[in-house]
């Protein structure tokens, strides 16, 4: 069975794409099958991967149901891990998608029509906001997988998030299961980072993963290499890391 798992939380810049890169890629060296969606306009996880983001071929012509799944996968120099290219022209389509029915049902829409067999995992990664990309990702997912930045406000930011989950199994989704949840660039030198850590297991109980993916300058430089982090550095701690949770993960 395909696992759907999206990526998410409206702030900015707290590791979403950084997961969706290296989780895929640790899962596919797995001898598993992953497919990441690049469902964000700012198209990191394709340039983080090394490709270019897509005129043509990419998400903006799967989840509009002009191309087929096949015609919009491309492999990575990782072996099993295959990606829908992101596009900036993505901010157009959400604009687009916001005046017609059923807008909330598009990717899950051209995922259904897809043959997925061939997966293990689909990870999607959402953009930096609960807008109506964020919102089809939730809608197509079995899952979400929170990323969490170790620092203040952090949980503030999180009970809104689960708000907008609750109200998506309410109307659209009721099976959608927070999969997990993960504290990333962690340091447990910081008081601050252990805070976080401690308040994050009161409030989320066994949701929250017991992997913490460090602060390590090897995984912000891997994307400049257009590679994974395994590919860059494979005994750096963010290598090692991103593999335990993938082991995580995969027994979830
Ligand atoms: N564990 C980490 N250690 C060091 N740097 C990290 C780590 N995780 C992410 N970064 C860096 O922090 C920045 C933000 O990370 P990332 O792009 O993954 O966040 P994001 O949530 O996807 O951002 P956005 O909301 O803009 O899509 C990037 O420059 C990334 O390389
Ligand atoms: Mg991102």
């Amino acid at each position: 069975m395909t696992r759907i798992l999206a990526v998410a939380n409206q702030k900015g810049g707290v590791g979403k794409t950084t997961t969706v890169i290296n989780l895929g890629a640790s899962i596919a060296v797995h001898d598993k099958e992953v497919l990441i969606i690049d469902l964000d306009p700012q198209a990191n996880a394709t340039s983080g991967l090394g490709l270019m983001e897509a005129d043509t071929n990419g998400i903006h012509s799967f989840v509009s149901g002009e191309l087929s799944l096949a015609e919009c996968v491309v492999k990575t120099e990782v072996e099993g891990l295959s990606l829908v290219r992101g596009t900036r022209h993505l901010a157009g389509t959400e604009i687009e998608l916001a005046t017609q029915e059923e807008r909330e049902f598009f990717l899950e829409q051209a995922l259904s029509n897809s043959n997925l067999s061939g997966y293990d995992y689909v990870l999607i990664d959402c953009p930096p906001s609960l807008g109506l990309l964020t919102i089809n990702a939730l809608v197509a997912a079995d899952g979400v997988i929170l990323t969490v930045q170790s620092e203040y406000y952090a949980l503030e930011g999180l009970s809104h998030l689960m708000e907008t989950i609750r109200r998506i199994r309410a109307y659209w989704n009721k099976d959608l299961m927070v999969f997990g949840v993960v504290l990333t660039m962690y340091d447990k030198r910081l008081k601050l980072s252990r805070e976080v850590e401690q308040e994050a297991d009161e409030f989320l109980g066994k949701a929250l993963f017991t992997t913490r993916i460090p602060r390590n300058v090897r995984l912000s430089e891997a994307p400049s290499h257009g590679k994974p982090v395994i590919l860059y550095d494979a005994y750096s701690s963010g290598a090692k890391s991103y593999m335990s949770l993938a082991r995580e993960v995969m027994a979830r």
